[in-house]
């Protein structure tokens, strides 16, 4: 494994990130919808640095299973707990890829007639996109290897590192 963004540069960032957070969403309780599962880490270390008043929500999609490519079909596998009409939401993904995911839950979403929507993304690959998508909030701009590790998965392995890596040629073929 190769360390692409080591954990304290994930700290940093995330520091940054709430910042700015909290200040534009200072009075409005938004609803932050976590992307499971890639997002968990990112969700939770945003989340308790956040100085204002908000809500969770969790959200499954049918992702990429154990291949590194996207299908572009998007299935909703858990969907909110709560009624988002007339909130503030903003959705936290762990890595915009195709922006085809995104795609489809931001046009579902707007559909229940949110006050706001919103992106913020830990990662972005804009070299890897297959349709254009607003985000508001980036952590980092990578290019277009894929990348595990602070809740981003192959095959549901590498969740737990607390860095973000790229994986080697073996990693990706051996077993566990
Ligand atoms: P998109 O629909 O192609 O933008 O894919 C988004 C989803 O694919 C992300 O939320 C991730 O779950 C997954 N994904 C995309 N790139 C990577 C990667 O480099 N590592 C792990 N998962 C990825
Ligand atoms: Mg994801």
């Amino acid at each position: 494994m190769k360390t692409l963004i080591s954990a304290p540069e994930l700290q940093a960032k995330l520091d940054d990130l709430a910042a700015r957070i909290s200040e534009d969403y200072a009075e409005m309780n938004p609803v932050l919808v976590c992307v499971l599962k890639g997002a968990v880490f990112f969700m939770a270390d945003l989340a308790r640095r956040l100085e204002i008043d908000l809500e969770m929500d969790f959200m499954a999609v049918s992702s990429y299973g154990s291949s590194t490519d996207s299908s572009g079909v998007v299935r909703i596998l858990k969907d909110l707990d709560m009624n988002i009409e007339g909130r503030h939401v903003l959705i936290v993904e762990d890595v915009i890829d195709s922006g085809l995911t995104l795609k489809y839950l931001t046009k579902n979403l707007s559909s229940r007639k949110p006050a706001s929507l919103e992106i913020v993304t830990l990662l972005d690959k804009p070299g890897r996109r297959k349709t254009s998508l607003p985000c508001r909030y980036t952590g980092f701009e990578i290019g277009n290897e894929f990348v595990v590790g602070y809740g981003l998965d192959f095959a549901e392995r590498y969740r737990n590192l607390p860095y973000i890596g790229i994986l080697e040629q073996d990693e990706s073929t051996a077993g566990p």
